[in-house]
């Protein structure tokens, strides 16, 4: 298969541990784009984390780095989760895509992102799931339209769905259309884990009416903080 499920550790107590998670994400060669990064970006966090946040994949930074949400989105995101009151302690943050994907600026050294394709996100799947399944979070927030459907599968929109408490489909469903069936429309019973889907953080920098951006972020991110329980 053309995917990262061969990369996977082979045991389950393997695939129970977070650095050995970690370590073997470090060789996967499940899609292309190993080839031109740096390196695999694997989530960071704490692994007792309630709330599992999900980007779309490294950026420039993180690539150079080999850590999720250090540049200049980062920041962003980190401020708004101070504001929200999320402690760091209950967060743990991934990508739905783990390692870098750009093109070169014409004759330029600058390496321009280009968004990750289904094939490459369905690609990269086992190794979200596989956070997925180890960390049990309480919430998972999708930051994006790329996290959104690699959870929802591609029918999602973020216009539609953000700002709005999902029950989390199953891990069986997600990435699939099942999954957005799962997810639906109604509010949520009691208990069970939920989702919620919000902008990228990236968007606030993008945008020409930047407070106003980033203050729907913040409240999309306490409305996601109001479901731990
Ligand atoms: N954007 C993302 O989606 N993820 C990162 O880790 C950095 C920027
Ligand atoms: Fe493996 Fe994901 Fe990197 Fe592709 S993007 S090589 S599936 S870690």
């Amino acid at each position: 298969s053309h995917d990262a499920e061969p990369f996977l550790p082979g045991t389950p107590e393997e695939r129970a541990d977070l650095e050995a998670l970690r370590r073997t994400a470090a060789d996967c060669r499940g899609c292309d784009l190993y080839r031109n990064a740096t390196q695999t970006v694997f989530g960071e966090g704490s692994p007792g984390g309630r709330m599992l946040l999900i980007g779309e994949q490294p950026g420039d930074q993180e690539d150079r780095k080999g850590h999720p949400f250090v540049g200049p989105a980062g920041r962003v995101l980190d401020r708004a989760l101070e504001e929200a009151g999320i402690e760091r302690g209950d967060v743990y943050v991934t990508n739905a895509v783990k390692h870098f994907k750009f093109k070169r600026q014409e004759g330029g050294k600058r390496r321009i992102h280009e968004a990750p394709n289904a094939g490459e996100m369905r690609a990269c799947r086992p190794w979200l799931l596989a956070e997925l399944r180890l960390l049990d979070p309480e919430v998972v927030v999708a930051l994006g339209a790329t996290a959104g459907k690699a959870l929802l599968g591609s029918s999602f929109r973020v216009t539609r769905q953000r700002g709005r408490l999902l029950p989390l489909p199953g891990l069986e469903a997600i990435g699939t259309p099942a999954a957005a069936r799962e997810a639906g429309d109604e509010p949520p019973g009691d208990g069970g884990a939920r989702l919620l889907a919000t902008i990228h953080p990236s968007a606030v920098l993008r945008a020409e009416d930047r407070e106003d951006v980033y203050q729907g972020l913040l409240d999309d991110l306490r409305i996601a903080a109001s479901a731990l329980r």
